[in-house]
């Protein structure tokens, strides 16, 4: 049975601009569209996590005016969202997300209500996790509210899953003690400097960030798939094959995924966190872009070869 999962973390009103191509220094361009719709690293892994199957609970914090919709588009996926506060001094989080004719994104976020969780909402929902349950942090909120979430959530007894994106500036960001840490390779690098680590190779890389930190490590490194270090087992895994138009939330539709199915063995839990992730590029936008297990499932029955097209 997938586990129960409490995601500690941002949610956002995405502005979507899609460009031919990212902006130099003092250029400005011309827009084809632009998409107004939910996102944060917080609720799209909500929604990955909800669309695999879990039972997930959302903590975080919106405008009391221009979070309603926020609030809707989580329930609307089955999330609970009792625990996530409107505030009525402070606007919901935004993000600015250019997409270029390659699919690559360029973000710039305001974090607004992200940076204003009460610490008390955070307290009462970790009071009721158990052991089994998933707690699930990004880095888009304060560090010290994901730090308190772990610290509940371990003396809870449930597994903290912490997906280091965007990449932390500085030591004082990072969340010591975490049973996972989900990152690409740009995040990698950067826990790596902030734990003083030298080496050369991604696998090198993880190794020490494994021993330094006493997680597990995956590291994701999109169209190749991702290299993982879980449970002593280490090895690489393909991407599927696919034509991508915006890898916006591609990161946050395979740790959601990832999170939700600790129930598989690592194979097919990773497969099918990869085959999603893959997935959520063919489309475009953040949380409206991440497939449910059934088109997941689909695909893996209509293509059961890696690197094959979808
Ligand atoms: P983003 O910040 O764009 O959401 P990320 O940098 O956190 O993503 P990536 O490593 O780029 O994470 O991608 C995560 C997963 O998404 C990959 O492991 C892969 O499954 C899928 N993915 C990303 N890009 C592609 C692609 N071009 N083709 C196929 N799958 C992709
Ligand atoms: O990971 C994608 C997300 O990053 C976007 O939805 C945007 O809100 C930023 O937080």
């Amino acid at each position: 049975m997938s586990p129960g999962i409490l995601v500690v973390g941002s949610i956002n009103i995405d502005d979507a601009i899609r460009v031919p191509r990212l902006p130099g220094p003092g250029e400005t361009l011309s827009a084809s569209t632009l998409d107004t719709a939910m996102g944060g690293k917080g609720a799209n892994q909500a929604v990955a996590a909800a669309r695999a199957g879990a039972t997930v609970r959302m903590i975080g914090a919106v405008g009391a005016q221009d979070g309603i919709a926020l609030l809707h588009a989580l329930q609307a996926d089955g999330i609970d969202v009792d625990g996530v506060q409107r505030l009525d001094r402070t606007p919901s989080g935004r993000a600015v997300v250019l997409i270029d004719d390659r699919a690559e994104n360029s973000i710039v976020i305001v974090p607004g209500a992200n940076h204003a969780i009460p610490e008390g909402a955070v307290r009462d929902a970790c009071r009721t996790l158990l052991p089994g349950d998933v707690l699930l942090l990004q880095n888009e909120i304060p560090a010290a509210t994901s730090r308190l979430a772990a610290d509940l959530a371990r003396e809870a007894g449930a597994t903290v899953i912490w997906n280091a994106a965007p990449a932390p500036t500085s030591a004082d960001e990072l969340v010591p003690g975490v049973d996972l840490l989900v990152v690409n390779e740009h995040e990698l690098r950067r826990l790596a400097d902030l734990h003083r680590i030298e080496a050369a190779s991604t696998d090198r890389l993880m190794t020490e960030i494994a021993q330094a930190t006493g997680a597990d490590v995956i590291c994701t490194l999109g169209a190749e798939g991702a290299a993982y270090r879980v449970a002593g087992a280490t090895g690489t895994a393909p991407a599927r094959r696919v034509d991508a138009v915006d890898t916006t939330a591609a990161g946050d539709t395979f740790a959601g995924y990832f999170a939700a199915l600790a129930h598989l063995p690592l194979p097919g839990r990773l497969r099918h966190a990869l085959d999603a992730a893959s997935l959520t590029v063919t489309n475009r936008g953040a949380s409206s872009s991440i497939p449910h297990r059934s088109d997941v499932d689909r695909i893996a029955q209509a293509a059961p070869e890696r690197n094959t097209a979808a």
